[in-house]
């Protein structure tokens, strides 16, 4: 049976060691690093993920505010509203909670955030530093799953990875991350990684899952990925979230791209959904919004 990974947990003690580094950095006699988030329309999902983000700031002594926008926001009022956070030296991180509506090209804001400011990593200079082993912000999603791989002891240096999906605001970092050299500034995991997509086909998916040692699937299906694809003793990473109803109870509940039940019986590690992935992205942001409150701190002084 698999050992579970328990990111509830893990998340837990990051976020109390980075509620004492705000003590420290606080006491210091700089400012409470400050998060601002940006929703853009009604999207309940999009409420539901900036409220945990706001929580989250709570627990760690961030201090916080959310900017909430009617869904008939032109792209021209998001970048006004951006630029005034960029300047706005109170600000430490500002991120805009995707997806945004249709009108609005994800990519132009994403690329308007300041890359100091930019928590999320999703700006073009941020992507392009990771590609390059560079210092900058790595996305909340990718780090979180560093960070569980490595404080669960899993190893990665020279070992076969597959990760499933090819997001530019997940899987793709993370692929970027997962095969790095670990000598570098982002000290990444040095894995020989494989990258599986919607047109990967079904029997190739399995061939390369069944040769990993760790498997991270992004995709939003659930099921995709069953026991039979697995290496006995793989390390197995669900990051997918999909509301599923329940067939025994009738109610709807979360389930991952993981058949979990089965999976568990052969894998070495697994991560749960809810309770994995899910919670070490926040705890991420919450660290890479400290960073940036760290770094615009260091370059006021010089
Ligand atoms: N736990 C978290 O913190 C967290 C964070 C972000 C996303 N998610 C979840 O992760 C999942 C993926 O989100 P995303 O934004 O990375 O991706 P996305 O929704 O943008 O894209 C899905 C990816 O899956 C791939 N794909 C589709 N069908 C496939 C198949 N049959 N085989 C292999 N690959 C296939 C596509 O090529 C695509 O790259 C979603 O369920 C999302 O809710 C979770």
């Amino acid at each position: 049976m698999a050992q579970i990974i328990d990111g509830k947990g893990i998340s837990a003690e990051i976020r109390l060691k980075l509620h004492q580094e705000v003590i420290d950095f606080v006491s210091s006699g700089n400012p409470v690093p400050h998060l601002t988030a940006v929703i853009v329309g009604e999207d309940p999902a999009s409420q539901t993920y900036v409220k945990n983000k706001i929580l989250a700031c709570k627990e760690v002594g961030i201090s916080s505010e959310t900017k909430l926008l009617p869904a008939s926001t032109t792209q021209e009022e998001l970048l006004q509203l951006i630029g005034q956070l960029n300047r706005d030296d109170c600000v430490s991180g500002v991120l805009v909670q995707l997806p945004v509506p249709d009108h609005i090209n994800e990519r132009t804001i994403c690329n308007a955030v300041a890359p100091e400011k930019d928590v999320d990593g999703f700006n073009e200079i941020n992507m392009g530093r990771l590609a390059l082993d560079m210092d900058g912000f790595v996305p909340a999603t990718p780090l979180g799953i560093k960070a569980l791989l490595e404080h669960c002891n899993i190893a990665t240096h020279g070992r076969n990875a597959v990760v499933v999906g090819r997001s530019k605001n997940v899987s793709l970092p993370l692929a970027i991350l997962m095969h790095s050299d670990g000598k570098n500034a982002t000290k990444a995991l040095d894995a020989t990684v494989t990258i599986c997509h919607r047109y990967t086909p079904p029997k190739e998916l399995a061939k390369h899952c069944r040769q990993a040692d760790i498997i991270v699937v992004a995709v939003g299906k659930p099921g995709l990925i069953t026991k039979d694809m697995i290496k006995p003793g793989a390390c197995v990473i669900d990051v997918g979230i999909n509301r599923i109803k329940d067939e025994k109870t009738g109610k709807h509940k979360l389930v991952g791209d993981v058949d979990f039940e089965e999976v568990r019986q052969v894998a070495g590690h697994i991560s749960p959904v809810p309770g994995g992935v899910g919670p070490m992205t926040v705890t991420m942001l919450m660290h890479n919004t400290l960073q940036a409150a760290k770094k615009q701190a260091a370059s006021r002084r010089v």
